[in-house]
């Protein structure tokens, strides 16, 4: 991804001014500042990113100075990429299935906090070197529903086995934490309530006091022109859920969102390629910034642009999208109402579109050029 410098003043002036033939993300600093600042205020622990969910330099950089201290991060690549920009930030190495190598190389990088679900996984740390006195955070799952698709299936220690793998990591020296993820763009407040009764009693039942309870990510962005994330109610339910199941045990809290800390602060410009009745052709779709709209439903905010800056306000016709390689995979799910009067040439302005988009493009058919250009507003 080429970013381009210096600021310019909104996505519409950028297309004006450069009329790119490529995909663009714009960057609202302010907007990620904004919602750093939210997250900071109102979530009742320390705030970390999951970096996965948009790694761009930039992303990075303007999080650390929005008053960021620690990042989750998936692997060494991430935790290199974060180190170059934020060398002081602390780091929580939350993928839980790792390499022998990848181990090493964390170690390398100083490294002292690590998630587990599983003992064989707990060996290899302890294997490799990782000391005591670092943070073990056992990971757990349930069968919770509330969220877009669930983390569950792939991670996570059944509640009986994270009593028994919390018990073996306090005993061997480590700090004693818990995680869990309750799956992404997770609306419902109440599953966050299950997961932190359920760590109550996994630490009851291990004997144990937490030294943190890391509540994950699956904060929901807004992804729909309807939806209005309910951020504020699920951090009330999350303080409160845990004063009532650790009363005076309470451990320090930790969230890590990825997808509700960027979303929101970057919009994506496609540019239509050509149009025939019913049928639209844009430059990117799902092997590019849009993967995840077959899986999570084809987003309502977008709108459209001719090349000279006028929006499109023509009458809405239902049409199919179509993305640029030569596979019929390659659509966006249902048909989607765009403006009569867009022309061949004009540009499609998604909003939301900072998680998971750039993070997952691939080079298919030899496209996924795209650029990141910073704005002063997105509007
Ligand atoms: C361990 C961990 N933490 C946090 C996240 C971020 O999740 P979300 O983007 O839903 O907030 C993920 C996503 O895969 C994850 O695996």
């Amino acid at each position: 991804m080429t970013v381009t410098r210096p600021f310019h003043m909104t996505p519409k002036a950028y297309l004006v001014a450069e009329r790119p033939d490529d995909p663009v993300l714009f960057l609202s600093p302010e907007i990620l500042a904004a919602t750093a600042r939210q997250f900071i205020d109102g979530f009742p622990g320390l705030v970390t990113y999951a970096v996965k969910a948009n790694a761009a330099g930039p992303v990075i950089e303007n999080l650390a100075r929005a008053g960021l201290t620690a990042f989750d991060v998936a692997s060494p690549a991430e935790i290199a990429l974060v180190r170059s920009i934020a060398p002081e930030a602390a780091l929580h190495y939350n993928n839980p299935v790792r390499s022998r190598a990848e181990i090493d190389a964390a170690i390398g990088m100083g490294v002292t906090s690590y998630s587990v679900d599983d003992a064989g996984e707990f060996a290899k740390l302890v294997e490799e070197g990782v000391a005591p006195g670092a943070e073990m955070t056992v990971r757990f799952k349930l069968p919770v529903a509330g969220a877009a698709y669930d983390f569950g299936e792939k991670f996570g220690a059944t509640p009986e086995a994270a009593a028994d793998l919390l018990r073996a990591v306090a005993k061997a020296g480590y700090r004693p934490s818990l995680t869990f993820h309750p799956g992404t763009q997770c609306t419902d407040p109440a599953a966050w309530v299950a997961y932190i009764d359920a760590s109550a009693g996994i630490a009851r039942a291990a004997g144990v006091t937490l030294d943190r309870l890391n509540v994950g990510g699956g904060f929901p962005s807004r992804r729909m022109q309807a939806d209005t994330p309910p951020l504020e109610a699920i951090f009330r339910a999350i303080d409160g859920a845990v004063a009532r199941a650790f009363g005076t045990s309470r451990p320090a809290l930790i969230c890590e969102p990825g997808r509700a800390m960027v979303a929101e602060a970057v919009s994506l410009a496609l540019r239509v390629k050509a149009l025939r009745p019913g049928m639209v052709y844009l430059n990117d779709g799902i092997y590019g910034a849009l993967a995840e709209q077959p899986v999570m439903g084809m987003t309502d905010r977008l709108g459209v642009v001719a090349p000279d800056g006028r929006p499109r306000s023509g009458a809405p016709v239902p049409r199919l999208i179509w993305g640029p390689t030569c596979d019929s995979l390659d659509r966006m799910p249902g048909a989607v109402p765009l403006p009569e009067d867009m022309a061949e040439g004009d540009y499609v302005l998604i909003h939301g579109m900072g998680a998971y988009s750039t993070a997952t493009v691939t080079r298919f058919n030899g496209y996924g050029a795209m650029r990141l250009a910073t704005v002063r507003s997105l509007s």
